[in-house]
């Protein structure tokens, strides 16, 4: 049913943790199953992301996708970030179950969320972010599965 990644990053889930002092932190939810992630940001001057964690109370593919998500932006400037999208990262994990697709969008809202806030606190914009919601209902009931 999941992937060999998928299995892996969810044994050995990366980057998880937190980090003080970072320069944004996202914390978002799913209203219909109550899980819970937050992702930490340590960007630099250069606005490139130098370091990610994240914590979850989620499920397996919610731990998966987020390992995976921060796989993918850490390294990455704040604009690359933003086009890590929950498909991108499935994709890296050579796909979910239609089921699991909603879990995905956890790590990329709370990437969204916590980019937001890096940009409020700086001061900048980020072309294309969007202000993050924290009950992501509305977007899975967007979903096509
Ligand atoms: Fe809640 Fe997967 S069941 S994030």
């Amino acid at each position: 049913m999941y992937s060999e990644k998928v299995m892996d990053h969810f044994n050995n889930p990366r980057n998880v943790g937190e980090i003080e002092n970072a320069s944004g932190v996202g914390t978002v939810g799913n209203a219909k199953c109550g899980d819970i992630m937050r992702i930490y940001l340590d960007v630099d001057e250069n606005q490139i992301i130098q370091d990610v964690k994240f914590k979850t109370f989620g499920c397996g593919a919610a731990v998966a996708t987020s390992s995976m998500a921060t796989e993918l932006v850490k390294g990455k400037s704040v604009n690359e970030a933003l086009k890590v999208t929950n498909k991108a990262v499935m994709e890296a994990l050579d796909g979910l179950p239609p089921i699991k697709v909603h879990c995905s969008l956890l790590a990329e809202e709370a990437i969204h969320a916590a980019l937001w806030d890096y940009a409020e606190k700086n001061g900048i914009k980020i072309e294309g972010l969007e202000k993050p919601v924290n009950d992501i209902e509305e977007k899975i009931e967007d979903e096509d599965y």
